[in-house]
Order: C-alpha cells, then structure tokens, then sequence
C-alpha cells in the first residue's frame, strides 16, 4: 500500500498541521469524513508502515536496524488505533510500550551518531514527541483524562483523529478542551485532484485522460458525482470498471461504463 500512496494535498495539509501540534506540545484534533484519507495520512506521517512493523516484530537485529532508528529519530511520532471499547488500562499501556519501542529505536540512533553515549537513558519514553491517535471517537471519558494527563505531565503532543463531530463531543470535556490547540478538518479529494487520481488509475489501465474530450470529460463528472471526491470509493471503484471494461469488451472509460461500475458496487456492499 506504502508505493501507492499519493501526496495529495490534504495529505500536505496534515503533515503541515501535525507538525505544528508537534511543535506547539499541544492537543490536535483531525476529523473528516470516512475514507477521506486520515489514517493513511497519519501513519504516513509516522512512517508507520516501516517503523511501526519495526517495533511489531522486534526481532533479532538486523542491518536494517539503523534505518529504523534514524527514520524513528526524524519522526519522533507514535500512532496507535485503540481497540473498540478499550479498558483503560490496556489502552495506556499498550501506548506506553509503542512509546518505549520508539523511544529506544531513536536513543539507539542518539548513539550511533555519538550525541548521546553512557547508560541508557532510564525514560526513553520522552524522546516521543507526539501521540496519534486514530480512532478516537471509542476513547472513554477516563481514557480522555488520562491522555489529557500525560500532555500536561511531559509536553507530549496528542492528535485525536475521527469522523466529524468529534470536535463537538470534546465539548464536554472542559479539561481537554481548553488544552486543543488545533481543529483541522480533513477534507474529501477537490476536482484537481481528483483528476490527478484519475488520471494515474487511467494511466494503470492503459489509456490517457484528456480532460478536454467530451467524453472523458463526461467520464469524469460521473466519478465526480459517484466518489464525490471520497478516496475509499474511489479506490473501489476502479477494480469495478477494469472488470466491466473486460466483461463487456469495451476500450473506452464512458461514463456509462462508471455508472455500470457503480451499480455493482452498491450491490457487491
Ligand atoms: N493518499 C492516498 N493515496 C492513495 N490512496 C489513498 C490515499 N488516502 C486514502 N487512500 C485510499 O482510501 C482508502 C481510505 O483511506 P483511510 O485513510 O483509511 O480513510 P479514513 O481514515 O479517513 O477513513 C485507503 O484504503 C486507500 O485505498
Ligand atoms: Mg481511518
């Protein structure tokens, strides 16, 4: 998934938005629609796809090693999705161990680069910058509390990412809510970069998109309309109209063939 991944704008705009939670030690909050993109975004960020299998595997060393532990010192960032109804403990817990795992990877680059030498370091555990938190309309009032907690006790970035309306519901944890730095709101692909998608998954299917023909132009307005710009759909959309190119033996993207795409789609959910 990692080479697929395509740095879209509002992927530029969460970078550029958990850079400054990170750098203000403050709390953030990142909400959007499904599948709009947040957690792809997020572990992007985090480099989760590498650092974060990394720390899963925890293996015998390797001479990919370093590269995890400089990658770990550049981010500085942990990303943790909470089960659905976590307990509390566990949830506290099981971020504290990602943030030990982390915290080593990055005093172990400390001292391959010689800033750092002598004993470990007893709290690796500060070397972590910022929390992501995905999914985190299932945190409980007391988990809330607890990560509130943490913030103020050793400057740790937080970022609570989830569907709009989160942003209301922490209303009504005054404590967290006069500490939120941030609000970003995640927004659905815009017509340039739609067409930008659009024209990569062109591009794997063999034809070009040309905008200015009438019937790519046609094509287009009808993702438009079925995706409304939303990345999941879009992504389930294409498999869908490479097979009715192919069952029906067709050349050309129509917006007929979209719309007949978009019918099984809504059957096949
Ligand atoms: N930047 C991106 N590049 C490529 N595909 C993406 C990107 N963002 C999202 N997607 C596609 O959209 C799907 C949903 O993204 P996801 O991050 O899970 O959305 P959300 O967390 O907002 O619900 C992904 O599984 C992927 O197929
Ligand atoms: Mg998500």
């Amino acid at each position: 998934m990692a080479k697929d991944f395509i740095v879209t704008k509002e992927h530029r705009r969460f970078a550029e938005f958990a850079t400054a939670v990170r750098k203000e030690h403050t709390i953030g909050i990142c909400h959007g629609d499904a599948g709009v993109g947040k957690t792809l975004s997020a572990r992007r960020y985090a480099h989760w796809d590498t650092l974060g299998a990394h720390i899963d595997e925890w293996g015998p060393r390797t001479d990919e090693d370093a590269k995890h532990h400089a990658t770990a010192n550049r981010s500085r960032t942990v990303f943790y999705t909470p089960e659905v109804l976590p307990r509390y403990r566990q949830l506290m817990a099981e971020i504290e161990h990602l943030q030990i795992r982390v915290g080593i990877c990055i005093d172990e680059h400390q001292r391959t680069i010689g800033k750092v030498s002598g004993p470990h370091k007893d709290d690796v555990t500060k070397l972590i910058e910022l929390l992501i938190v995905d999914e985190a309309e299932r945190l409980t009032p007391t988990a809330l509390e607890l990560l509130r907690d943490e913030h103020d006790r050793h400057q740790l970035a937080i970022i609570l990412i989830g569907m709009p309306g989160i942003d209301q519901r922490f209303r009504h944890y005054p404590q967290l809510y006069s500490r939120l730095g941030f609000s970003h709101h995640y927004r659905a692909l815009g017509r340039e970069e739609l067409l930008f998608v659009l024209d990569r998954h062109w591009k794997r299917l063999g034809r070009t998109l040309d905008p200015d023909d009438f019937t790519d132009a046609q094509a287009i307005a009808a993702v438009e309309r079925i995706t409304r710009g939303n990345f999941r759909l879009l992504e389930r959309l294409f498999p869908q109209i490479t097979r009715v190119l192919k069952i029906n033996q067709l050349e050309t993207i129509t917006d007929d063939v979209i719309e007949a795409a978009a019918s099984i789609l809504v059957i096949g959910n």
